[in-house]
């Protein structure tokens, strides 16, 4: 099929369907009738169907009400008293899940561990009692900057437990990425490692670590957690003294046990930076019991987890997908779960299938990206593993394509696992739109219907509802797991996501339509944010990182199609006089976003312009320049200040 065929299939929503599986009758959520049946009762009394599930979070003292709502600030479950890691761990100290494998943990060099989770809640009380000897706690908040090792979850799981609200930074930002979160989420004590692996190659966080904190002394203290146990020497790196402390060392110093700090509800849990539509990334933060809630639930309907699964969410913690789909909901269901370190291609392009064989992963949790790789590696790769253990597949991240979605289906899930298409966000907190896999028809290209509690809808411009065609994606009511605020920033909450519809609907920025049967498909953003390689970037924080270049005065960034990245970067820039363009200073350019922002944000190309196309009020018209770096005929460009400024650009583009 060529590619606009494609594009015309999925815009139609005309494509095959593919009916839930023979054990559909077992899952969870068994029939399509009664999904509609439950999620009927979520919409229509959502304290009824919240209420009467909160039952299975363990209170230190009962809430008083289900929901407060005072658009746009929702307070669940307020008057209650809970603990995060007692739903993760102490809540099974009686059964036997205590002593089930939590995490099989797999270094990327190829050691692995299992650790149960009685385990883990020894070293989370070890460690919480540690930070509190350290003097920190309850609403403190504390960086968190680690690879995917298991102390990454000690290290949330103890924050939780001693009330400190944990910000996770992914551990492929920079210095200035780490110093901005730091800085705006005020936090005095970071959590780093000395290094870790990736694709073969040292990175060696602590000294990241020490470049970011340069400048800022909030900070008191930095936890080093030693990557290689039996090397220590391994990564090389400094300790300031007075400041840094080797996590060993705060594991042994405490006590044995912390009980945990009685969190209100609406305490938060954590702050979450993601990027928004300006150059500073927004803090998104989230509170106890509606977060937990909502995590566990959708854990347990959208994976419809039995105790027997080994799951496996391949996403870093350090976005939202690892915080909820590796922590919290998870880890409340009592799961075995596979938490790698590494690259999927390292040392060769099947470690992933090589992992799911040698551990029988029932329950496989990954991105877009990741299966366009795959595909273009080659079947011959996942045909070399036996994947029978799988019986479920999921995807998140961005729309996938049609084609990915049925190479996915056939030569990873053997035509027998059924896949969720599940869309959400950092925002959301928890799944929005998904099939459940033992109720939904689904089609390859679309997330099908709305989870339970969220009420979705399809509306225009001006806020009419459309019953099918194409509009933007909105929220009508509130559901648990919904993020509570930007941290800091009361103002910009209200004006990113309940300004547009005045105030009636939340707006999470992305297009969609629902097609003839009622299914919803997801197109894309419709803001300046890109989703490269499922990462979420703001087109002006990279803008400001180029022009903190000496030779830059101006730029615009743009995404365009990318066959493996979904979308990829391009930078158009304007040099200050005196800098000539040169293959040397895009490379240059290229190495600066790196460092300035993390690798995953390097553009794909930068274009040097002598101009940029802008309105007659200034306003860069990144529609043409996305026109320009696709190929496609000129629009309409009888608004642009200077027209000529297009065929430059255009010349230069095809030049390069
Ligand atoms: C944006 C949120 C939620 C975890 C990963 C990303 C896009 C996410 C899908 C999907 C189509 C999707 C949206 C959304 N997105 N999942 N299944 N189908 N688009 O979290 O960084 O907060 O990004 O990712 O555009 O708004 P995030």
């Amino acid at each position: 099929m060529t590619k606009s065929e494609e594009t015309n299939q999925r815009a139609s929503g005309r494509v095959e369907t593919y009916s839930p599986p023979p054990w559909a009758k077992d899952a969870h959520t068994p029939s399509f009738a009664e999904y509609q049946k439950r999620w009927q009762e979520s919409i229509n009394d959502p304290e009824k169907f919240w209420g009467k599930l909160a039952s299975e979070l363990v209170w230190d003292k009962d809430y008083d009400k289900v929901l407060e709502w005072n658009r746009p600030f929702a307070k669940w479950f307020t008057g209650g008293k809970l603990n995060a890691s007692v739903q993760c761990l102490d809540k099974f100290q009686d059964t036997e899940t205590f002593d089930k494998t939590a995490l099989i943990w797999i270094g990327e060099p190829g050691e692995r561990r299992e650790i149960t989770y009685r385990q883990l809640h020894e070293e989370v009380n070890q460690f919480a009692a540690g930070l509190k000897e350290l003097g920190y706690q309850k609403g403190d908040r504390v960086a968190i900057y680690l690879p995917m090792i298991p102390e990454l979850v000690v290290a949330t799981l103890a924050c939780a437990r001693i009330g400190a609200i944990h910000t996770v930074i992914f551990a492929g930002f920079s210095a200035d990425s780490i110093r901005d979160r730091v800085e705006d989420s005020g936090a005095t004590l970071v959590i780093t490692s000395d290094g870790a692996w990736r694709r073969g190659s040292k990175i060696l966080l602590k000294n990241i670590v020490d470049d970011a904190l340069g400048q800022i002394d909030s900070v008191k203290n930095v936890v080093v957690v030693q990557r290689n146990t039996e090397n220590l020497e391994e990564f090389t790196h400094s300790m300031t003294p007075d400041r840094d402390t080797y996590y060993t060392k705060v594991i042994s110093t405490g006590p044995a046990t912390c009980e945990p700090e009685s969190m209100d509800s609406e305490d938060p849990l954590f702050i979450l930076y993601t990027s928004g539509t300006t150059g500073k990334p927004k803090g998104i933060y989230h509170t106890h019991a509606g977060y937990l809630l909502g995590t566990m639930i959708s854990t347990r309907e959208v994976f419809d987890l039995k105790s027997n699964d080994v799951f496996w969410c391949t996403a870093d913690v350090g976005w939202i997908t690892g915080h909820s789909y590796i922590i919290y909901g998870p880890m409340q269901n009592g799961v075995t779960q596979v938490m790698y370190e590494g690259a999927p291609n390292f040392p060769n392009p099947d470690r992933f299938w090589e992992i799911v064989a040698a551990e029988k992963v029932s329950i496989f949790y990954t991105a877009p990206t990741a299966i366009r790789a795959f595909m273009k590696w080659g079947d011959n790769w996942p045909q070399k593993h036996d994947l029978s253990s799988l019986r479920l597949l999921g995807t998140v991240g961005e729309p996938i394509n049609p084609e990915a979605w049925r190479w996915y289906h056939k030569t990873i899930g053997a035509e027998r696992c059924p896949i969720v298409d599940t869309w959400w966000q950092t925002e959301t907190g928890t799944i929005s739109l998904t099939p459940l896999p033992g109720a939904t028809t689904t089609k390859p290209g679309s997330a099908t219907f709305p989870f339970y509690g969220i009420d979705a809808v399809i509306l225009d411009e001006a806020g009419e509802e459309l019953q099918t065609g194409q509009g933007l994606l909105a929220i009508r009511k509130p559901w648990p797991a919904m993020m509570r605020g930007i941290w800091g920033d009361e103002q910009r909450y209200r004006d990113t996501y309940w300004s547009k519809w005045g105030g009636k609907y939340y707006f999470p920025g992305d297009g969609a339509f629902r097609d003839d049967d009622g299914y919803f498909w997801i197109v894309g953003r419709v803001d300046d944010v890109v989703n490269t390689s499922g990462h979420r970037i703001g087109t002006a924080e990279l803008e400001s990182a180029f022009v903190e270049h000496e030779t830059v005065t101006e730029a615009a960034v743009i995404g365009i199609p990318h066959e493996i990245k979904g979308e990829g970067l391009v930078g158009f820039v304007t040099l200050r006089d005196g800098n000539e363009p040169s293959e040397e200073l895009a490379v240059e350019l290229r190495a600066w976003i790196g460092e300035k922002i993390g690798s995953f944000a390097k553009p794909e190309r930068v274009i040097f312009a002598a101009d940029l196309p802008k309105t007659r009020s200034g306003k860069i018209m990144r529609r043409l320049l996305r026109d320009v770096a696709t190929g496609k005929a000129l629009g309409d460009v009888t608004t642009l200040a200077d027209p000529g400024v297009m065929n430059e650009l255009r010349e230069q583009y095809q030049d390069d």
